[in-house]
């Protein structure tokens, strides 16, 4: 039941804010100035995490290395689950492994999981389906709330399984020792503003759909992003990839002058994500070098930023959003960039060509 959308993609997107809201009731603590994990989960004694998954989730990981380093001071080791089995990771009998995977069924991820399993103190997932294999195998799964997802690109799944990384991130961070208890106040404030800031980047749709006409001539997009908004970067390609078969590429901003910049000419879209953060004054002068070479710039940013960036060619205004959450809220737009853009070329977005929703083949 599509409830009134024209696709289970635009159904599962509109959901974002009421699932994310619900989810964070699910994490809560009794007063809801803190967060909660269940029983069992020990941060304290972890001395490495080791996070393994594919696509989206593995996006969202990406994203989650930032914040455990960040806000937990716990070194981190990322890896795509088809690769980690195929090198041999040194593993320590106080690591904990996280697995993510909406489908708890992907082959390559669950192989992982069984491959460490014997090694680390603690196997940890984050999943949406707590039947699945992933979660059964798993010592503590963690669900993400999200409900079903019909559409074969993830989007409910991957903002959800953000939110559950955010709050395992600053828990780590309190259970650590790393966290003060006013920085922990602030950024649980942060977490719980997440569902309105997703409602007012919803409300950009309009205005993507007629910027994604644009896009939908081109035959190649570059994503870049700098921080955590290079895993958007990403996640954004993948989406289009997925749903418009446009072909796309993501590279953090500053890997620009060391190869791509090559391919920059006036029929080469390039979306840049950059909030007005500490990283922006950096993006931006990576995203000029692009304009200096007629490259086709869409800018997504907060006022403060577009306002700094002067004249650009495109430019998407997102609400100002606390740090914390914005590579949450930025990937509204990279999943309505590649909804509308498919829609613009008449692509069937719920059901892209070669795909399978869950992938139980390695
Ligand atoms: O079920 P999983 O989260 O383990 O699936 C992982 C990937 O297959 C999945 O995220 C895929 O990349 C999506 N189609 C992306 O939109």
């Amino acid at each position: 039941d599509k409830s009134g959308h024209k696709h289970f993609m635009a159904k599962e997107m509109a959901e974002q804010p009421a699932i994310l809201k619900a989810a964070l009731g699910f994490y809560s603590g009794l007063d809801s100035d803190t967060l909660e994990l269940p029983e069992g989960i020990d941060f304290a004694r972890t001395d490495r995490l080791i996070m393994v998954a594919c696509g989206t989730a593995y996006y969202a990981c990406q994203v989650a290395k930032y914040w455990f380093e960040k806000y937990a001071g716990l070194p981190v080791e990322l890896d795509i689950a088809s690769e980690y089995r195929y090198r041999d990771p040194v593993l320590g009998r106080d690591n904990m492994a996280l697995f993510v995977s909406q489908s708890g069924e992907t082959a390559d991820t669950l192989a992982a999981l069984r491959h460490v399993r014997p090694h680390v103190a603690q196997v940890v997932s984050v999943v949406n389906v707590l039947t699945s294999s992933i979660a059964r195998e798993s010592d503590i799964a963690l669900p993400i709330h999200a409900g079903p997802e019909i559409g074969v690109a993830s989007t409910k799944a991957f903002t959800a399984q953000l939110l559950v990384l955010a709050v395992l991130a600053l828990e780590a961070g309190r259970a650590r020792g790393f966290l003060s208890a006013e920085d922990y106040a602030r950024l649980v404030e942060d977490l719980r503003s997440l569902p309105g800031f997703m409602a007012q980047a919803l409300d950009r749709e309009g205005e993507i759909e007629r910027l994604t006409k644009m896009l939908s001539q081109a035959r190649d997009v570059l994503f870049l992003g700098r921080g955590t908004m290079y895993p958007m970067a990403h996640e954004g390609a993948l989406k289009l990839k997925e749903i418009s078969y446009i072909h796309a590429e993501a590279y953090a901003a500053g890997e620009l002058k060391h190869g791509p910049i090559a391919l920059i000419d006036s029929d080469f879209p390039v979306i840049v994500f950059a909030p007005f953060d500490g990283l922006y004054d950096k993006t931006v002068s990576n995203m000029q070098e692009v304009m200096a070479r007629q490259g086709e710039v869409l800018l997504i940013s907060d006022p403060a930023g577009l306002k700094a960036a002067g004249e650009v060619p495109h430019s998407l205004q997102m609400p100002p959003v606390p740090e914390l959450i914005a590579p949450i809220v930025y990937a509204v737009p990279a999943q309505l960039i590649a909804y509308h853009t498919a829609l613009h070329r008449g692509t069937d977005v719920d059901q892209p060509r070669n795909l399978a929703k869950s992938v139980t083949v390695e």
